[in-house]
């Protein structure tokens, strides 16, 4: 019989460093009018410039682990979701296990950009539903501070750094992931990408390592895909809108967020939004936004908690998960 994945813990950890948009006023020709009123966006953190992506999933790690009551040594699987690791290798997993003591873990890093998250927690629930392993740590750590661009206004106002962090566990059931729905459609990299360092050098354009955005086609196909992936998502798990307990979508900008909640006919009080605290933290936002849910007691046992996201590739991911830590 196939096994279900619990979450059975859950952590975060967010830089002390917070940056206003009246702060970015200065930086760049905009306004905290403009951000506020077309992202919900006040302000985001910041790492400090000693800080990298490995650090932050540490301590996001930590916490989950002790919520869990999940020693570092059971631990058989670590995974972390980022596109900004300090390294391209060793991964960022690696250092995560070593570091946590996770002796006798496998670790590898995932790159979803913004979805890693969805995509991550999917993978580690395939390992539990075969019996392959039963307790898994997925974290999203991210920096984006350090591929912004600070001269462009249209994408140095949307993100910020910060990590979030899940314990996953072998359960028999109810509660646990009952469906996940992921899709990719690579034919238009050009809207929204990050080059990497490996290009052929016959065909370099330019040495221009920050994000490059389409907002407004990205923004298109972020609505629909993550309405059309949560409707597939809730028909796999055999439920209807109607059973949606909370929608923790990846936090990217609160216009799409209320978008997708509308079209899927959800009550602005099931969707749940912190992107004004922190902007758009990657693969980091929906674990974040996970552990502040919890921590506002939005969430209980048996709940129908939908995880949605979308990011570069472009690609996309919603999964459905009953609440129930097993405790
Ligand atoms: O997780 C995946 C990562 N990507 C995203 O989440 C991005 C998804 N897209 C979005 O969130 C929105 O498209 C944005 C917030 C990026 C932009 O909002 P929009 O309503 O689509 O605006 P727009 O791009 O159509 O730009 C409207 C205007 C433009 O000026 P003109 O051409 O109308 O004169 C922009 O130049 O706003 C201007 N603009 C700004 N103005 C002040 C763009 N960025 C800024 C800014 N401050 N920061």
């Amino acid at each position: 019989m196939l096994k279900y994945a619990r979450v059975t813990g859950w952590g975060k950890y967010l830089p002390d460093k917070v940056v206003t948009n009246q702060e970015l006023e200065k930086k760049v020709n905009t306004s905290d009018t403009w951000i506020q009123t077309r992202t919900g966006i006040k302000e985001r953190r910041l790492a400090a410039d000693d800080e990298v992506a490995s650090d932050m999933a540490i301590k996001a790690a930590k916490d989950a682990l002790a919520v869990a009551g999940v020693k570092p040594e059971q631990l058989d699987l670590v995974i972390v979701a980022t596109v900004t690791p300090e390294m391209i290798f060793p991964s960022c997993a690696s250092l995560v296990q070593h570091a946590i003591g996770a002796k006798n873990a496998a670790a590898f890093d995932l790159n979803a950009a913004c979805n890693g998250f969805v995509s991550a927690v999917s993978t580690a629930s395939q390992y539990i539903g075969t019996g392959t392993y039963k307790k898994i740590l997925v974290v999203g750590s991210e920096v984006y501070s350090r591929i912004l661009d600070w001269t462009d206004r249209g994408t140095c106002v949307l993100f910020g750094d910060g990590a979030g962090a899940v314990v996953l566990e072998t359960g028999d059931g109810p509660a646990g992931f009952l469906s996940f729905n992921m899709g990719s459609d690579g034919s238009k990299p050009d809207i929204l990408y990050l080059l990497g360092i490996c290009g052929a050098p016959a065909n370099k354009v330019d040495d221009n390592h920050y994000i490059s955005m389409n907002g407004s086609e990205v923004y298109k196909v972020a609505v629909r895909s993550m309405t059309k992936s949560c409707k597939k998502a809730l028909a796999d798990a055999g439920l209807t809108i109607n059973d949606v307990n909370l929608l923790v979508p990846h936090q990217a900008n609160k216009r799409i967020i209320q978008a997708v909640g509308k079209k899927l006919g959800l009550n602005e009080d099931k969707v749940f939004l912190n992107v004004q605290k922190y902007g758009n933290t990657s693969a980091a936002s929906i674990p974040i936004a996970l552990c502040e849910a919890v921590e506002q007691g939005l969430i209980k046992d048996n709940d129908n908690i939908v995880f949605v996201a979308f990011g570069a590739g472009l690609s996309w991911g919603a999964s459905v998960l009953k609440w129930g830590t097993g405790r």
